[in-house]
């Protein structure tokens, strides 16, 4: 069956001035930080495809192994006729490989906020798998949006969120959000996601400032951005890239650090940096096991199933609703 590729509810991109006001109160903290979900522009976008693909870069390829080995075992926990929910734009080799092996699905929802991505994505997934219902959503999956319904009828909705994105949320809220997928997905229903996991501080440390520098160059043009969109006149050459491991916290943290002393200034404003003084721009959460189990089973969700790559680098989880709860 054909279906038309209409997106299920508007776009709901927020208005430029949220930008605009999160840096200006970021910069005013005493540790000032940015919301990482602003590194990802069209370019900051373009480039963190660029960081799955560096070498000192281990998730992508990790969790694209472990798929590679397990595809079949995660189909037959997720079992026949589910709608697969995706969120983010799914085109990429993950989604593809899931697809195919899925036994039977009800349907396809990828819920992506950007609407060329997700045109694009719906348009080579179609293409791809011609018999499969594709229902996108354009929406931003931090706020709410309704599930829509494919024709036929659905055992289990599963929601698929790779590449360890949940690591972006703090361990709170990664609970948080996970609670609130039970709306989406009901009583029946399971998520299938990545996780990234405790390792060496060295392999931690390396896979954020890759040696291809693309790592670096995605983190500074947040700098240019705020140059571009907001008419603020960083130096981007002053600031460098920085990325630690805090071992405390289980968060590889990235920051952009001031070279010397130095006044910036945005819509009338002066923001003083003193040299090493740092803008704080992403947390990327690593997990135990033990760690994430109990994460997940304070939003109502137990472990299904585990699998991980020979080195322990990287899970993929499947969750399903905790009975006990
Ligand atoms: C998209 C959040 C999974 O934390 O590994 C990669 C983002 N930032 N390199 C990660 C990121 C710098 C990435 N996530």
């Amino acid at each position: 069956m054909s279906q038309t590729h209409t997106a299920h509810s508007p776009s709901s991109t927020e208005p430029h001035c949220s930008f605009r006001s999160a840096v200006a109160a970021g910069l005013g903290e005493l540790q000032k930080q940015i919301p990482c979900k602003y590194l990802y522009d069209d370019e900051g976008s373009e480039l963190f495809e660029e960081i799955c693909q560096a070498e000192d870069y281990y998730p992508t390829r990790t969790e694209m192994a472990i798929m590679d080995q397990y595809v079949d075992e995660m189909a037959d926990a997720v079992g026949p006729r589910c709608l697969l929910l995706e969120l983010g734009s799914g085109s990429s080799l993950k989604t593809r490989l899931l697809l195919k092996h899925l036994h039977e699905p009800a349907g396809y929802v990828p819920v992506e906020i950007s609407p060329a991505a997700l045109e694009q994505a719906v348009e080579e997934l179609h293409r791809r798998f011609p018999d499969l219902e594709i229902l996108p959503v354009c929406a931003d999956y931090h706020t709410d949006f309704s599930v829509p319904s494919p024709s036929s009828p659905v055992e289990r909705t599963v929601i698929y969120f790779p590449g360890s994105t949940i690591g972006n949320m703090t361990p709170d809220g990664a609970a948080e959000f996970l609670r609130h997928m039970h709306a989406w997905c009901g009583a029946e229903g399971g998520v299938l996601l990545g996780v990234d996991l405790q390792k060496s501080e060295h392999v931690l440390e390396r896979a954020y400032n890759d040696g291809e520098g693309v790592t670096s160059r995605f983190n500074l043009n947040l700098l240019k951005r705020m140059n571009r969109e907001l008419g603020a006149d960083f130096e981007t050459d002053e600031f460098s890239h920085q990325a630690v491991y805090n071992s405390d916290e289980g968060r590889v943290e990235m920051h952009l650090v001031s070279d010397r002393d130095q006044v910036v200034t945005l819509d009338g404003q002066e923001f003083h940096f003193r040299e090493g003084e740092s803008i704080h721009t992403e947390n990327s959460y690593k997990y135990t096991l033990s760690g994430f189990a109990e994460v997940a089973r304070a939003a109502g969700w137990k472990v299904e199933k585990v699998w991980t790559d020979a080195s322990r680098f990287f899970s993929i989880q499947y969750l399903t609703v905790d009975m006990d709860d």
